[in-house]
């Protein structure tokens, strides 16, 4: 009877050894919610006469200048300006020695209304033919209003080209963005993925689109040196009947040209460019993505194009997380995660950046693509061929942050934090590439989050862990 006893007990300590130590494993492989909350309440905008939002001085001086890439390969540049008072020219004057400008390129004009307001003359003008891994410097204006700026083109296309982009989300204008802003141009980033939200004009009664201005002041000490590359958001929409103002993101579509034709889009809200080693999709959250409308039926066709020998790098840019753990803006990009997902996961794409959540947020590899209405498997699981999601929209606008993660934290996610920042993407070579989170902390950007990336296409896939969530079974993945 004793022994009997003591086997009994003795099987229920090991069980109990045994759930002890799963519990532990467990909860040791889930994510990180950062003890670090920032300030909850909203920064205000910059003052209309804050020094960084001011007009130039002079008459008629281009402002608001700002590059973005110009093609599909990089050896092209989109020069955008407004002039305030008269159309003046739209000549870009450029060359690869300060003060010699050899080339010119003569770009156009368009100018817009929204309700009671008028825009200034906004210059567009293609640069292209230009010399990858060069720096060029270029004049606008005439007469004594002239203005020089400089830029560096990417190096080839190429699976070993290294590149450092920046990545910003939902900046907006306040003294945080301002922060985010300095942090960024202290970093070595060679172009900005910008993932929506730009000026949070429409903040203002009738979207007072004197913000729009403010904002391309603003960002200027970066977007006249280094590309950005757009993504729409929800605050470029801009539909306001009640005034008459109907068409759907008309300033942003004014103010903000991105060369959609040249990846066969037929929406600037939609493209895809190729960058050094990366290739980089931008997807509209704001438009339709249903079966067989135009977004769709472009990204069918465009993901089959990608050569991983030649951009090994795969990103893509939306305004709407897919995957968010935080209660603001929670399932809101479920229904393109139904629609997009299972391409993502098929064409390897590495890293899906979003905004619209103002904190930070990284997945593990994650996917959730089995389930097919009767079949209950609906459960994000660990998938070596998905993507990571990365929720960025902490750039500091005047909303202030989303402080109300849900809880527990989901087991798909890796990291999250409700404070302003920017991230860096160092891309190595075609195998190794070094993301980093960069929190907004007392003035200074501190690294929060960081890790290295192998590619999964060229690299050793160095990852031996699950993370404790559960493995993607090898079920047919319908498409
Ligand atoms: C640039 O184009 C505009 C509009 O077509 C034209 O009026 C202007 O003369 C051109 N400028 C130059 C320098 O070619
Ligand atoms: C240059 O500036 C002066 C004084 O600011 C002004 O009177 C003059 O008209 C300007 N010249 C041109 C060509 O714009
Ligand atoms: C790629 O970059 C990583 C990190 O810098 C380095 O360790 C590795 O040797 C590089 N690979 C090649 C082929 O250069
Ligand atoms: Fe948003």
């Amino acid at each position: 009877m004793k022994i009997a006893h003591e086997s009994c007990s003795g099987r229920l300590f090991r069980y109990l050894m045994f759930g002890a130590i799963l519990t532990m494993t467990v909860r040791h492989c889930y994510g990180v919610t950062s003890k670090y909350i920032r300030k909850l309440e909203a920064s205000a905008d910059l003052p209309l006469d804050d020094e960084h939002v001011l007009s130039q001085g002079g008459y008629n001086t281009p402002e608001q200048v700002h590059l973005t890439q110009g093609d599909h390969d990089g050896r092209a540049v989109i020069v955008s300006w407004v002039t305030p008072s008269e159309p003046g020219s739209s000549v870009v004057n450029y060359g690869t020695s300060k003060g010699q400008y050899e080339h010119s390129a003569n770009g156009s004009i368009t100018s817009y209304k929204f309700y009671d307001y008028t825009s200034g003359f906004i210059h567009h003008c293609v640069l292209s033919d230009l010399e990858y891994g060069t720096t060029y410097f270029y004049k606008l204006g005439t007469g004594n209003s002239t203005r020089e700026f400089s830029f560096t083109t990417p190096p080839r296309v190429n699976q070993d080209s290294s590149y450092i982009f920046g990545i910003i989300g939902d900046l907006g204008q306040t003294y945080d963005s301002l922060k985010t802003l300095e942090h960024y141009l202290g970093s070595k980033g060679q172009t900005v993925l910008y993932v929506g939200d730009l000026s949070y004009a429409d903040h203002y009664p009738y979207d007072s689109n004197v913000r729009w201005d403010t904002w391309g002041r603003l960002v200027e000490p970066s977007t006249a040196y280094q590309p950005w590359i757009w993504t729409a958001g929800n605050h470029e929409i801009e539909y306001l009947p009640q005034i008459g103002e109907v068409e759907l993101f008309k300033p942003y579509r004014q103010r903000y040209h991105v060369p959609h034709t040249s990846s066969g889009s037929l929406s600037p809200l939609w493209y895809s460019i190729k960058r050094a080693s990366a290739y980089i999709i931008v997807l509209s959250s704001y438009s339709s993505y249903a079966k067989y409308t135009p977004q769709w039926n472009w990204l069918q066709k465009e993901l089959p194009k990608v050569k991983r020998h030649e951009t090994p790098w795969l990103i893509v840019l939306m305004h709407t997380p897919l995957y968010n753990s935080n209660s603001y803006h929670y399932m809101e990009g479920e229904s393109m995660r139904v629609q997009f997902e299972p391409w993502f996961v098929k064409f390897k794409v590495d890293i899906v950046f979003a905004g619209h959540v103002h904190a930070y947020e990284r997945t593990h590899r994650v996917s959730n693509v089995l389930y097919d209405i009767e079949n209950n498997n609906c459960v994000p699981v660990y998938d070596k061929s998905a993507p990571m999601y990365v929720t960025i929209g902490d750039g500091g606008n005047i909303e202030g942050i989303a402080g109300n993660f849900r809880d527990p934290q989901p087991a798909y996610s890796a990291y999250r934090e409700a404070s302003f920042g920017h991230a860096l993407l160092d891309i190595k070579n075609r195998t190794h590439a070094y993301y980093s989170w960069h929190r907004n902390q007392d003035g200074k950007a501190v690294v929060a989050d960081s890790f290295w990336l192998s590619n999964r296409h060229h690299g050793k896939w160095e990852e031996h862990t699950n993370f404790g969530l559960p493995r993607r079974r090898k079920l047919p993945l319908k498409l």
